[in-house]
């Protein structure tokens, strides 16, 4: 029997269901006393999964719009399944505006570190480049000051990455972490800040942050709109270039930042870069070449739509060979026996949690890249 003093968590989760292709809606219940979960079937009104401990659950991933893994099933959380977890986990959870400015792009592994090391996550992420008159748009509230010119001219100078950050009081936690809007008075007030680190002066101060709520929201609008192909867009060429896929397991595991640094210290370009929520069906197009040839196909479908992956179009002299250099022996085991500074050799886990997907065959390394950067986000 429960008793009813153990706290339980209740979600509403849609699961994607690739036999049947349609929408399953669960009632997940969460006890962190134990570390067990429960499904109750939503239509059919019975109970799909009695209480089971399941390791691979965290409080921590529990919040509204993220997608969890229970038994191989893809969950995403639609909305809170009582009061009680609304009150307990809802109140301080936040979505903030996170804008990597152009001049430190080459930075963007150390920002992703700080972002991680503050305990915030990257929910959305895009490499874009925008207009003058979407700037002049975005930055409106600065029209009549005497840097508007200046500081339009600087945010369309080249690609930005745009990103949605969540967390505990996300939007005051980046803005912290931001500093001083000038990077001089940053290095004098908060050494310790992005600015005071990676800032060169009052204009080029590393990245933006929503100073409210309700920027965060209009600015998320703006980058991330709610409806399809509007927003800026990607800055994928798909020319001379290959497909690199960070891994959910190397993201949930807070590699990403590390994986940025090795790949520029290696001297390749990222010239795109995107968070993609692959759902089950679309994992298994994109490695279906692999199926019946590799046995680990199965567990390469199920990881890849386990959680958010953050994909790149990389581009670099001899590509895609040197990259595929880079990235190391699929397993991570062996490429630790023999090539223990590649990729695969630092980050990776398993065959199938290798840290990277990397391009097989140079002939498909550009429609590889064109299968996420412009089918997936057209
Ligand atoms: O970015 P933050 O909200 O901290 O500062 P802001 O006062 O809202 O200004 C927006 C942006 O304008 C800054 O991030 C700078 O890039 C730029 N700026 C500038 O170029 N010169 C100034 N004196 C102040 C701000
Ligand atoms: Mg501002």
């Amino acid at each position: 029997m429960t008793s009813f003093q153990e706290d339980r968590y209740a979600f509403l989760t849609e699961w994607h269901d690739p036999t049947a292709s349609l929408l399953r809606r669960y009632q997940l219940f969460f006890y962190p006393k134990d570390n067990s979960v429960e499904m109750f079937d939503l239509k059919y009104q019975r109970m799909f999964l009695r209480r089971t401990k399941y390791e691979d659950l965290h409080l921590e991933d529990l919040f509204l719009g993220n997608r969890v893994t229970v038994f191989s099933r893809q969950l995403k959380l639609i909305d809170y399944g009582d009061q009680f977890t609304a009150n307990k986990l809802g109140s301080k959870i936040e979505k903030t505006f996170a804008l990597v400015k152009p001049d430190v792009l080459n930075k963007i592994g150390d920002i992703f570190e700080l972002i991680y090391s503050a305990k915030l996550i990257v929910t959305k992420a895009k490499m874009t480049t925008v207009t003058w008159s979407q700037a002049a748009d975005f930055y409106v509230e600065h029209q009549s000051k005497p840097f508007f010119n200046n500081l339009i001219q600087f945010v369309t100078s080249g690609p930005v990455v745009a990103m949605e950050l969540t967390g505990d009081e996300a939007m005051s936690i980046w803005r912290t972490l931001l500093g001083p809007a000038d990077s001089a008075a940053a290095r004098q007030e908060a050494p310790q800040s992005l600015r005071a680190k990676f800032g060169t002066d009052a204009i080029r101060n590393v990245c933006h942050g929503s100073e409210s709520l309700a920027a965060a929201a209009r600015e998320l609008e703006f980058f991330f709109p709610s409806t399809v192909g509007h927003g800026p867009g990607n800055t994928a060429v798909c020319e001379d270039s290959t497909c690199c896929i960070i891994k959910p397991h190397a993201i949930a595991e807070g590699l990403t930042g590390k994986i940025l640094n090795s790949i520029r210290e290696a001297r390749f370009k990222i010239a795109a870069l995107q968070l993609f929520n692959i759902d089950y069906a679309n994992a298994e197009e994109f490695y279906e070449i692999y199926k019946g040839v590799v046995t680990e196909y199965p567990g390469m479908v199920t990881e890849l739509c386990s959680g958010p992956c953050i994909v790149l179009e990389i581009q670099g002299a001899d590509i895609p060979k040197s990259f595929r250099e880079l990235c190391g022996p699929s397993d991570p085991e062996i490429a630790r026996l023999l090539r223990p500074n590649t990729l695969r050799g630092l980050y990776g886990k398993d065959k199938v949690r290798n840290a990277v997907h990397c391009t097989d065959l140079p002939e498909d390394s550009v429609l590889e890249v064109q299968y996420f950067f412009r089918i997936l986000d057209g």
